[in-house]
């Protein structure tokens, strides 16, 4: 991959905003014949949509918030300002983040993993720059031999169930560096009051939901119970600050932002005690 992380380390020269649109490219047919050939190519609109929620220049810009505000807050909170430190990005979809990484970070150092084969399989097919992989939906290990300078999960946790959600954080205990920092994003507690009612919530589970978060600081609705299905330990949660303070021993809480783009996204940041 040397020879990718010389070509990547030119376009580090422009703007993130000229960086971005360089690997935002929309157009999935399009030649990129000659110096830009080995940018990946963009997934269809449906797919974007179906990972994300968002799609085309607005999913672009969203992921350009969450990116620079994370790569922001990490500097100020010890993060090495260096193309040198190693990244993973923990449901990492079909690789929205990880496309943006190489402004920040040499893309040998760039890591991914996801238990959704499709997502492994579009990072994979795309040309996205990063080393990826599946993952069992609640790992036991990573299937890399590596410590991360920064690990972070953008809307992963917001579907987490506590169960799922605390054995992540066990994981990335195992596979931060000492002075490392994770990012992960969380729903709040007004998650629930904006929902609209309809699907797998009636006005009195919205009450419930309120409650239980209110109570525990948690409250969480799996996929299984609309007509969809799916895994009763996958769906959509909440978690409050003194919930995460209380429950991941491990961790301590460094500092909280948002981005004006999406504000049900709280991004956490935490170190390892
Ligand atoms: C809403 S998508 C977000 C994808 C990506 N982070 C992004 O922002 O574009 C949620 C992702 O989490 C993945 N996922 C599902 N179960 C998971 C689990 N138990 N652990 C980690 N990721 C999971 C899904 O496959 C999917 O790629």
């Amino acid at each position: 991959m040397q020879n990718l992380e010389n070509k990547y380390d030119l376009l580090r020269k422009q703007s993130l905003k000229g960086f971005r649109k360089l690997v935002y490219k929309i157009d999935p047919n399009r030649d990129y014949a000659g110096k830009f050939d080995f940018i990946p190519t963009m997934v269809s609109k449906e797919r974007q949509l179906k990972w994300t929620g968002w799609f085309g220049p607005k999913l672009a810009k969203n992921t350009h918030d969450f990116v620079s505000l994370m790569m922001m807050q990490g500097y100020r909170n010890g993060l090495k300002p260096s193309t040198d430190i190693k990244v993973l990005d923990y449901g990492c979809g079909w690789g929205r983040m990880l496309r943006l990484m190489p402004y920040f970070v040499n893309v040998n150092n760039i890591y991914g993993v996801d238990p959704t084969p499709k997502s492994i399989e579009l990072c994979q097919d795309y040309n996205v720059p990063a080393h990826t992989a599946q993952i069992p939906h609640v790992p036991s290990a990573l299937p890399f031999d590596e410590k991360f300078d920064l690990i972070y999960a953008y809307s992963v946790f917001t579907h987490m169930n506590d169960e799922v959600a605390a054995n992540a954080m066990k994981i990335f205990r195992q596979y931060i560096k000492e002075d490392g920092l994770v990012c992960v994003t969380i729903r709040p507690r007004n998650y629930w009051e904006g929902r609209p009612s309809g699907g797998n919530i009636s006005p009195q589970k919205k009450l419930e939901l309120l409650g239980n978060h209110d109570e525990n600081g948690y409250a969480f609705i799996s996929y299984a119970e609309n007509r969809h299905g799916g895994p009763t330990n996958w769906g959509d949660s909440s978690f409050s600050l003194e919930y995460i303070e209380k429950n991941w021993k491990d961790w301590k809480v460094i500092t909280v932002d948002v981005t004006d783009s999406v504000p049900l996204q709280r991004l956490v940041f935490l170190k390892p005690v």
